[in-house]
């Protein structure tokens, strides 16, 4: 597998006008298995994770657990084994953690395994503020103390955790999955009211119940864990990735085209796949996934972004594209990540018309894009361009791709099979 630092240096050519036809197979979700491969940090020992996407932060984090003791396995084939020493360390790499947000999902387990941990502020996508506030008011009212040093968030708990109450201001991801993950060995009882919702969520629960954890609620807003004295290793199947699946249905229906999706959930994904039918595909339900069939040129369709069950934040630039050769206008109004918006910059270059008005941008359908050099800023903008790519006349060159590397496995394969017209190559040095 090629480094991050090798990936900056590439870009995607995609030539537009394939219609995608075909079948793709979806891997488990990095929005879940990244956090999965923390939660096993609470169980000493091996835990092995099946369905885990051959992905850069995939690559990152299991470097982050070897700096930790743990002896981790298997990231190049799907399966990850990651064994877990009697007592792991609580000093994460700055660096790494600087280089992916999800790395702060360790802050939880590690604090309740080892009563101590240091985590540097994290990194990752530059799509909006992205505060921490609700994962430490959380660890907080569990007992912990929280200070911020050098760069490095400092939690400490040394007498254990206590369950107590916790209220989230809003149903955060992160927030949800750290506090769960720290109650999980808390004395006595937590209850997470205003908890995330999302699939993943739904997993990370799965998954510490198999350890042993008592959790109840898991998939509604309030989530109540009993603490238990300790977890054992666990086999578990990471669920399969909504956005990716997601994608992949923009993409058919973008280009007209006739596209089964498999190991697809199509309940997680209720919303998006309404829209699309309101655009004008054909969307069933097929065994072990959905088909997304489109004859036309996709009607316009408003998207409100909102935490899970409403509409993905991660689906937000796709259906931008969808709308952006769209045979009318619509409203695209985004809730969750202020920055995401710039990425419509972007799509402007390949001739799409686009207004923006704070977090509401109305994009009105075009009859062609044509293909432009533009740079993908965060995972799901550079998916929106290759899609956009795969549409447009002529070529667009999408750089950045180390963006889109760490969330989709093998997209340029999986584009090429359906039929769509990708390669990736070598960034040419600067001119400048
Ligand atoms: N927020 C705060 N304070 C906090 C926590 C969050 O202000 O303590 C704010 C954030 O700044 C943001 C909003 O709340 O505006 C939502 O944040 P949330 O915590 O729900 O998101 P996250 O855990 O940082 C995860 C995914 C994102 C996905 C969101 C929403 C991972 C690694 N990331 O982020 O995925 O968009 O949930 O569903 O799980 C992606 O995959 O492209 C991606 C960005």
């Amino acid at each position: 597998m090629r480094s991050p630092y090798d990936a900056v240096m590439d870009r995607f050519r995609v030539t537009g006008g394939a219609r995608l036809a075909g079948e793709v197979r979806i891997t488990g979700a990095k929005n879940s298995a990244l956090k999965l491969m923390a939660a096993a940090l609470l169980a000493e020992g091996v835990t092995v994770l099946e369905e885990v996407p051959k992905i850069l932060d995939v690559q990152i984090m299991s470097e982050l657990l070897r700096r930790l003791g743990c002896v981790v396995e298997g990231e190049t084939t799907g399966t990850l084994s990651i064994d877990v020493p009697a007592s792991p360390g609580h000093v994460t790499d700055y660096d790494l953690v600087r280089s992916m947000r999800a790395s702060i999902c360790v802050l939880g387990p590690l604090l309740a395994r080892c009563g101590e941990v240091q985590v540097a502020f994290p990194g990752g996508d530059a799509i909006g503020s992205r505060g921490l506030d609700m994962h430490i008011d959380g660890l907080v009212k569990l007992g912990a103390t929280v200070e911020n040093e050098h760069g490095y968030l400092i939690a400490k708990a040394p007498k254990g955790l206590v369950g107590t109450p916790v209220w989230l201001d809003f149903p955060s991801v992160g927030a949800t999955e750290n506090i769960l993950m720290a109650a999980v060995l808390a004395k006595g009882t937590t209850v997470i009211d205003n908890a995330a919702r999302e699939p993943e969520i739904v997993d990370i629960c799965t998954m510490l119940s198999g350890m042993g954890a008592k959790i109840e609620g898991a998939g509604t807003s309030t989530i109540e864990i009993h603490g238990v004295d300790g977890l054992s290793p666990v086999r578990h199947r990471t669920v399969p990735d909504r956005i990716v699946a997601g994608t992949f249905a923009v993409a058919a229906a973008v280009t007209h085209g006739d596209v089964t999706v498999r190991n697809a959930r199509p309940e997680h994904l209720e919303i998006a796949l309404d829209k699309l039918t309101v655009s004008g595909a054909a969307v069933t339900t097929v065994e072990d996934g959905f088909r997304v069939v489109m004859d036309r040129r996709p009607g316009a369709v408003d998207v409100v972004t909102l935490p899970y069950p409403g509409f993905a934040t991660d689906m937000q630039p796709q259906f931008a594209v969808l709308n952006a050769v769209s045979d009318g206008h619509a409203m695209i109004t985004e809730n969750i990540f202020e920055a995401r918006f710039v990425f419509l910059q972007e799509l402007l270059r390949l001739g799409a018309s686009i207004r923006t008005d704070g977090h509401h941008a109305i994009v009105r359908g075009v009859d062609r894009l044509s293909g432009a050099p533009v740079l993908a800023t965060d995972v799901r903008a550079g998916a929106g361009l290759v899609l956009a790519g795969l549409v447009a006349d002529g070529e667009t060159l999408v750089s950045g791709v180390h963006h889109i590397d760490r969330g989709y496995d093998d997209l340029v394969n999986q584009l090429q099979v359906l039929g769509g017209s990708i390669e990736r190559e070598p960034e040419p040095e600067p001119r400048f």
